[in-house]
C-alpha cells in the first residue's frame, strides 16, 4: 500500500499564493482520530493524516477542513471543547499539528480548522469556574438564569435527547442555558471579556499559519426574546467585528459558516460588501433537496430552491456538501418532504437521529454507481465550493448499530488488511469498529482496491475534480436556470467571462429525453467536457434534445454561434 500511494503523480496546483483560493477550491473534511492511526493505538493521529497527505492531494483535494482536536471529554465528538489552545494528546502534540500545516502547504493545499464559539464542555475549566465562584472573573462567561422559563420559543436542536435549552446546575443553584447537549454550556457574548476570547483563540490558530476555520452552530451566539435564539443582530455584528480582524491582520484565511438556515437568512451570514462577515456558508436548504429530488425523480423542488437562494456579495462563495460528520439534517424541508424523506431514507428506526438520518451516501443512495457519480456530479457543478466527506470517494458504508452520528465515523479503509489497513492496533482497541456490513465490507470497500480498478468511483472523482478545476466557470460562473420540457431532466447554464457551461442531468432511474431551451445559444457549437470531443449543435431555433440513460448527465461547454 505504501509503495501504491508513493507512485501516485504529484499534484500540478498551487493555491497557497491565491488571496480568492476558497472559491476554485474543492475542500475535504477529514476527522484526525478516523483517517490514519500512525501509533498503533487504535486512534487516528496528526502523524497518520500527514502520511495520508499525498493521497489528498493526487486525488484533487485542495483544502482540508479537521473537525475539532482540542482536548475534549468526547462527548459530542470534539465539539465538547476542554481547552481552546490544546491538541488531545490523543492526535498528537503541537509540534505534528505544526508540521501537518506545513507539510498541506507544501503540496499547494490549504487547512481549515473548526471554531465552535457557541459553547464549551462543562468541564472546560471556565466552566467549572463559573458554576463555583459566581463573582470570580468567569462568573459570567455563560448564560446563567433563576429561571428556566425564559426564552422558551427557542426550538430545541437534539430533540431526541434534550427537554429543555436549561440545565440545573445544583453548586450554583441556577439554570445555564445550552442549545446543544446539556453538557454544552452556551457561552455568554454579551460579556465582551468571551468576544476578546474568541479573537485571541481566532488569532492563536492563525499565527501558527492555519488558512481559515469552519464557523461552527454560528446562528447561536446571542439570544433574545425576539428572535428564538438565532441569527441575532449582534451576531451578525460580532462576525463583521471577526472578519475585520481576519482580512487585516490574516488575508487570505477564511471563514466558513455552518448557519443550519433557510436561503435568505443563510445567506446574511456572508453580510454585504461593504461589512462582509463570512467568507463562505454552507448551503443547507440544497442538501437534503438533492435526495429529495434524487428520490422523487423530479427536479422541481431544487430548481425551486436554487431560484430562492440569493447570490452571495463579491468574495462570496456557497459551499456545496452532500455528507459530513452529522446527520443528514432535514430541518430545511417541509413536514411534509421529511416525512417523505424519512420514509425513503431511514426504512430502519436506527437510521434516525434528531431531526435527520444518520447514514453515509453509498448507503443512502442504494451503493448505486450511476446516482453516486450523479450526485457528485451535481455538487461539483452547482454554483459553490464542493466539500467532500472522507470515505465518501471510495463510496464507505456506515453502521447504524453505533450511538448516534458515530454510525458515520467509522476508520477509513485504505486496505482489506486487519482494521483495513487503518492501524495496527488490536482490533478491540480500535476507538470505532470498521464497517463489517456484508454490502460495505472493508475487504471489498478500500482504497488499495479503488486503486487497482480504472473504473472505480475514486478514479472518476478524480477526473472530475480535474475537470472542475480546469473550468473556471465551475467556481467563478454565474448560474442560469435552462428550462427543459421534462421535470426529470435538471439543467442550468454556468457562465464565466466568454464560457459558459450547460450541465444536464437525468433523476430518473429510467432512459429520458428533454427537449432544452437555450435561446441565446442558437446555432451554437457544444463541446463535450470530459472527452472534449464536438457533441450535436445547437439548434437554430435554440433547443436542444438531449436523450441520457438512468441517472446520466451530461457537462458541456457551449459556445455562441
Ligand atoms: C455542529 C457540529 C455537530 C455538533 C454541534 C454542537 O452542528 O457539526 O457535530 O454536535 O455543532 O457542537
Amino acid at each position: 500500500m505504501k509503495e501504491l500511494l508513493k507512485s501516485l503523480p504529484k499534484r500540478d496546483r498551487d493555491l497557497t499564493n491565491d488571496p480568492l483560493w476558497y472559491r476554485n477550491a474543492v475542500f475535504y473534511e477529514v476527522m484526525v482520530r478516523a483517517f490514519h492511526d500512525s501509533d498503533g493505538d487504535g486512534i487516528g493521529d496528526l502523524r497518520g493524516l500527514i502520511k495520508r497527505l499525498d493521497y489528498l492531494a493526487w486525488l484533487g483535494v485542495d483544502a482540508l477542513w479537521l473537525p475539532p482536536f482540542y482536548p475534549s471529554p468526547m462527548r459530542d465528538g470534539g465539539y465538547d471543547v476542554a481547552d481552546y489552545r490544546g491538541i488531545d494528546p490523543r492526535y498528537g502534540t503541537m509540534r505534528d499539528f505544526e508540521k501537518l500545516i506545513k507539510e498541506v502547504h507544501k503540496r499547494g493545499m490549504r487547512i481549515t480548522i473548526d471554531l465552535v464559539m457557541n459553547h464549551t464542555s462543562d468541564q472546560h475549566p471556565w466552566f467549572q469556574a463559573s458554576r463555583t465562584d459566581p463573582d470570580g472573573p468567569y462568573g459570567d462567561y455563560y448564560v446563567w438564569s433563576d429561571t428556566d422559563q425564559k426564552w422558551t420559543d427557542a426550538r430545541i436542536i437534539f430533540t431526541d435527547v434534550e427537554t429543555s435549552n436549561w440545565a440545573w446546575d445544583a453548586h450554583r443553584e441556577q439554570y445555564y442555558w445550552h442549545r446543544f447537549y446539556s453538557h454544552q454550556p452556551d457561552l455568554n457574548f454579551e460579556n465582551p471579556a468571551v468576544q476578546q476570547e474568541m479573537f485571541d483563540i481566532a488569532r492563536f490558530w492563525l499565527k501558527k499559519g492555519i488558512d481559515g476555520f469552519r464557523l461552527d452552530a454560528v446562528p447561536y451566539l446571542f439570544e433574545d426574546e425576539d428572535n428564538s435564539g438565532e441569527n441575532d443582530p449582534r451576531t451578525h455584528q460580532f462576525l463583521r467585528d471577526l472578519r475585520k480582524m481576519v482580512d487585516t491582520e490574516f488575508p487570505g484565511a477564511v471563514l466558513l459558516a455552518e448557519a443550519n438556515q433557510p436561503p435568505h437568512e443563510a445567506a446574511e451570514y456572508f453580510g454585504t460588501e461593504e461589512e462582509p462577515e463570512c467568507h463562505m456558508c454552507f448551503h443547507f436548504p440544497v442538501m437534503p433537496r438533492i435526495f429529495h429530488s434524487l428520490k422523487a425523480e423530479d427536479a422541481t423542488r431544487l430548481r425551486e430552491v436554487l431560484h430562492d437562494t440569493p447570490v452571495p456579495p463579491a468574495k462570496g462563495q456557497w459551499s456545496t456538501f452532500l455528507r459530513n460528520h452529522d446527520e443528514l439534517t432535514l430541518e430545511m424541508v417541509s413536514e411534509d418532504e421529511r416525512h417523505q424523506m424519512f420514509d425513503w431514507y431511514a426504512p430502519h428506526p436506527q437510521m434516525k437521529a434528531h431531526t435527520g438520518i444518520r447514514r453515509r451516501l453509498a448507503p443512502l443512495l442504494d451503493n448505486s454507481e450511476q446516482a453516486l457519480e450523479l450526485a457528485h456530479a451535481l455538487i461539483l457543478s452547482l454554483p459553490g465550493t464542493p466539500c467532500l466527506y472522507y470515505g465518501d470517494e471510495i463510496a464507505m458504508g456506515d453502521n447504524v448499530w453505533l450511538p448516534d452520528r458515530d454510525s458515520v465515523r467509522t476508520p477509513m479503509q485504505w486496505t482489506p488488511d486487519r482494521n483495513a489497513g487503518f492501524s495496527d492496533a488490536d482490533p478491540g482497541a480500535l476507538y470505532l469498529p470498521t464497517v463489517q456490513s456484508l454490502l460495505f465490507h472493508y475487504n471489498g470497500v478500500n482504497i488499495e482496491r479503488s486503486l487497482m480498478q480504472p473504473t472505480s468511483l475514486l478514479f472518476w472523482m478524480r477526473r472530475f475534480l480535474k475537470a472542475r478545476a480546469e473550468h473556471p466557470a465551475f467556481s467563478d460562473g454565474g448560474y442560469k436556470d435552462v428550462p427543459s420540457d421534462n421535470p426529470a431532466v435538471f439543467s442550468f447554464l454556468r457562465t464565466h467571462e466568454d464560457e459558459s457551461v450547460l450541465v444536464a442531468m437525468n433523476f430518473s432511474t429510467h432512459q429520458s429525453s428533454a427537449l432544452l431551451t437555450l435561446e441565446d445559444y442558437a446555432g451554437g457549437k457544444v463541446k463535450t467536457i470530459i472527452s472534449k470531443t464536438p457533441f450535436q449543435d445547437v439548434g437554430d431555433d435554440g433547443t436542444l434534445r438531449l436523450t441520457f440513460g438512468p441517472q446520466s448527465f451530461y457537462w458541456l461547454v457551449v459556445k455562441h454561434a
